[in-house]
């Protein structure tokens, strides 16, 4: 009895976030329910590694036939251990998901793919040329200005960053006219506001005063995550009436993608959001 329950534990694919810390994580909570959701004999944990060995492992769980989520501060320092780059992982530096297929080992950073899946949940109606205010010029914000130049309505990306130079070094990266840096956010008119700061993290601060913009914009997608609750940006959109959505959405999406490129399928719909909630 004791050797069948452990052989049916060695044959179950193993996927793991790496990071330091990872010990807050909604991850396994979220990725095994929707394991067990689709049937997966699969299961997902945690681990905490420092970055020189951030590297092998990711190589040595892909090529043991599972997989997993790389966190902060890895997610940089894994590229140069993928065998192959989706054009995500290319464009940002950045890998958040790792596999293997046919003996190669896979990276994607499925954060394009989340905030494009919320771009469109939260502008229902897109104009024909679309301003967005971007707040952060950290990794988060790379990803979001790589899924904004996808997208032809978007004619103009104003770029805010606390500090200007790390604004200017991600403008530099991608070499395209439409993303310009922004001193002055006062009067800003623009349909979307993305937060990618980390400001409201804590529950409270606001990264920007909406009421201080040249108008409302139509809608806002705050990457911050607060739990049981809206993010404080989100609270204050929902007050002017603006359509939002914040960064437990976000959270959702970039893990039903991992989920898509380890499994070749999307998972139950709503199971990871259930999750979430759960915990
Ligand atoms: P991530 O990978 O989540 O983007 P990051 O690379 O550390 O994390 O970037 C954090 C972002 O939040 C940066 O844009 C940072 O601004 P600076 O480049 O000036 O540091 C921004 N940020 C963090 N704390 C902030 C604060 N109190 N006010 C404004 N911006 C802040």
């Amino acid at each position: 009895m004791t050797t069948a329950l452990v052989l049916t534990h060695s044959n179950r694919q193993l996927f793991q976030l790496l990071g330091d810390p990872v010990s807050h994580s909604l991850s396994p909570a979220i990725q095994n329910a929707a394991f067990d959701a689709a049937g997966q004999n699969a299961h997902y944990t945690t681990r905490r590694v420092s970055g020189a060995e951030c590297g092998p492992v990711l190589r040595k769980l892909a090529l043991d036939g599972g997989g997993g989520n790389v966190t902060v501060p890895h997610k940089e320092a894994v590229v140069p251990f993928l065998d192959c780059k989706t054009d995500s992982v290319t464009a940002t530096g950045a890998c958040n998901t790792f596999w293997a297929q046919n003996g190669d080992v896979w990276g994607d950073n499925t954060d394009v793919a989340a905030f494009l899946g919320a771009y469109q949940a939260v502008l229902k109606h897109r104009p024909r040329s679309l301003d967005v205010l971007l707040l952060g010029a950290g990794g988060a914000a790379r990803a979001v200005v790589f899924a904004l130049l996808q997208r032809n309505e978007v004619a103009r990306v104003h770029l805010w960053n606390r500090t200007p130079g790390r604004a200017q070094a991600l403008i530099k990266h991608f070499r395209d006219p439409r993303v310009r840096l922004l001193r002055q956010r006062r009067g800003v008119i623009a349909g979307l506001v993305v937060n990618a700061t980390s400001v409201g993290i804590d529950g409270h601060a606001l990264p920007l005063d909406l009421d201080t913009l040249g108008a409302h914009p139509q809608g806002v997608v705050d990457l911050v995550y607060n739990r049981r609750t809206p993010s404080p940006l989100a609270r204050a959109a929902k007050s002017l009436g603006v359509a939002r959505i914040d960064g437990r959405d976000i959270l959702v999406r970039q893990a039903e993608a991992a989920f898509a490129c380890w499994f070749g399928e999307a998972p139950p719909p709503g199971v990871m959001a259930r999750a979430i909630d759960a915990n």
